[in-house]
């Protein structure tokens, strides 16, 4: 691979990581987008099945909701940016820019601008979702992610000034002098460093650091993992949600997501004995904030034996052609209820950035889910991801074209002496880690497993680093970056003595008296 220089260097080809590439290219940046990814379909907004929530008359609404479902975390000024900012970001960039065809109510013709149609006939087919207090969010079927990513992809293909490099992983910051000045990129066992003016990181979330997730596999954290150890703030990683409504399936973690738009539309939950459950645990029930739901969901389950999804409220095969389809590949029978449970879906915090997605590290920038931007609090609301990806995007792109000249510095010496990895190392690792994640940092913590699962995982980073001392292998990387952000997440998990949200302690009061800091013993 050759040593390369560009004004922008993009890492991740979801929705966030393209809006800023978008954004970057339209300033006249010359840009590199360089993503793992092969597929669309290998990014997180692929899967996106809810869709994109926008601020429609009631703005006060909207921000009161997300500061709800945030547990009152969320930062009032961040979601103000994205408040103000979402319908001129939907317009601009996926109805005026890509054309997409949002569902409408029936009968009506295709709508062009939010708010209601041009004409009375015109008007979309506005969802609502769990902890949302009016239908608001946009969606193509309930796969609205694979609508929008493929065309997103192929305007950004057709810009002159835009270069995608696929199957293109980033390893490790280029830094100099307290300056960010790009990655080392690996593609096919190579690697060289991509000198950029600036680096914007869009490489999505963590779901790879748990035994079940509703992300694809490549969730590494990289991202998070690449800023951290080049020196940058993280924030609110111990906010880690779990979606309710994952299929249970087996024990091997395959899973797909049935999204809240499901119980938006009156699908109700039920314990193994058939009781409907959730209005016990909230007054708006299956629409409670989705921390509450998915601790509900995991309760009834230890204490019945299953939950499902009880679709006969509708029509499911007509309302749902994704998801009925999805069913019958896994074998489901929804007219008896669909077995689900709590699955990782999406990292709350990340890399510290502020109102244009700049990371306290100059010259770098994250977007998406791998970034904090304060918007989504200790719980983030359904279907706002999309949307904050695309709006933060968008402000990145724009700042991060204007960052400086790519500047050729020292970059680090990666080591090949003995590349190829022994056996199943990165494999049995990754299932190690995972086990540790999911059985001690998952949907309700104590501080005596959260020491358990840091021990474990020190030791597991000290068997990658001295890997890493000696080889340059994705595989190797990509195990480095779970364990560098499993051990974020612990550690934040561990020193937040207050239940809040997704980081929901069974015992506060031993967190209050100061237990759950010591390094715990052995725990493997
Ligand atoms: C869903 O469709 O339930 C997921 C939407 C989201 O995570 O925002």
């Amino acid at each position: 691979m050759q040593q390369t220089t560009t004004d922008v260097l993009v890492i991740g080809s979801g929705i966030a990581g393209c809006a800023a590439a978008l954004a970057a290219a339209r300033d006249g940046a010359d840009v590199t987008l360089a993503t793992k990814a092969t597929e669309p379909e290998d990014a997180s907004s692929w899967w996106a099945q809810g869709g994109i929530a926008v601020t429609r008359e009631d703005a006060d609404a909207f921000r009161e909701d997300i500061v709800t479902a945030s547990d009152g975390e969320a930062d009032p000024d961040a979601v103000d940016v994205l408040v103000e900012n979402a319908t001129a970001a939907v317009e601009d960039v996926l109805l005026d820019t890509l054309d997409i065809e949002f569902d409408t109510v029936a009968g009506s013709a295709k709508v062009d601008a939010i708010g209601t149609g041009a004409h009375e006939d015109e008007e979309f087919a506005y969802a609502r979702e769990a902890a949302h207090s009016e239908s608001r969010i946009l969606h193509v079927n309930a796969s609205t992610g694979r609508h929008i990513l493929p065309p997103l992809l192929d305007h950004l293909q057709g810009l002159a000034n835009v270069t995608i490099e696929q199957g293109t992983a980033a390893l490790e910051l280029v830094t100099h002098e307290g300056l960010v000045h790009g990655a080392i990129l690996e593609r096919d066992g190579e690697f060289a460093p991509c000198f950029a003016g600036a680096t914007v990181l869009a490489t999505g979330g963590i779901g790879a650091l748990y035994p079940r997730t509703t992300n694809p596999p490549g969730s590494t954290g990289d991202g998070i993992a690449m800023a951290a150890l080049a020196g940058a703030d993280v924030a609110d990683v111990e906010y880690v949600q779990f979606h309710p409504t994952a299929y249970a399936g087996d024990e091997s973690g395959d899973t797909f997501l049935l999204s809240e738009a499901v119980r938006g539309e009156g699908g109700l939950l039920r314990n193994a004995e058939g009781e409907r459950f959730m209005p016990g645990y909230h007054e708006d029930a299956e629409l409670a904030p989705r921390d509450v739901v998915a601790r509900a969901v995991r309760t009834e389950i230890d204490a019945t034996g299953g939950v499902t999804l009880d679709v006969s409220p509708l029509d499911f095969a007509e309302e749902f052609p994704d998801l009925a389809h999805k069913c019958e590949e896994y074998g489901v029978d929804w007219s008896d209820g669909i077995p689900v449970a709590p699955a990782e879906h999406f990292l709350c915090g990340g890399v510290a950035v502020d109102d244009r997605g700049r990371a306290s590290l100059d010259r770098l920038f994250a977007v998406g889910e791998c970034s904090r931007t304060g918007v989504h609090g200790a719980n983030r609301l359904a279907s706002t991801s999309l949307l904050e990806g695309l709006v933060w995007g968008l402000r990145a792109g724009e700042t991060a074209a204007d960052a400086g000249e790519p500047e050729v510095v020292e970059a680090p010496d990666l080591l090949t002496r003995d590349p190829a990895l022994p056996g199943n190392f990165a494999r049995d690792k990754f299932v190690r880690l995972r086990r540790v994640m999911g059985e001690y940092v998952g949907l309700s913590r104590n501080h005596e497993d959260l020491d358990r699962a840091q021990a474990v995982l020190r030791r597991l980073k000290g068997e990658v680093d001295a890997y890493i001392r000696t080889r340059t292998a994705r595989g190797l990387y990509e195990l480095r970056s779970a364990t560098v952000v499993a051990l974020l997440v612990t550690r934040a998990a561990s020193e937040n003595p207050e239940s809040k949200g997704c980081h929901y302690l069974e015992s506060p009061s031993a967190a209050e008296t100061g237990a759950g800091t010591g390094t715990g013993a052995d725990g493997d």
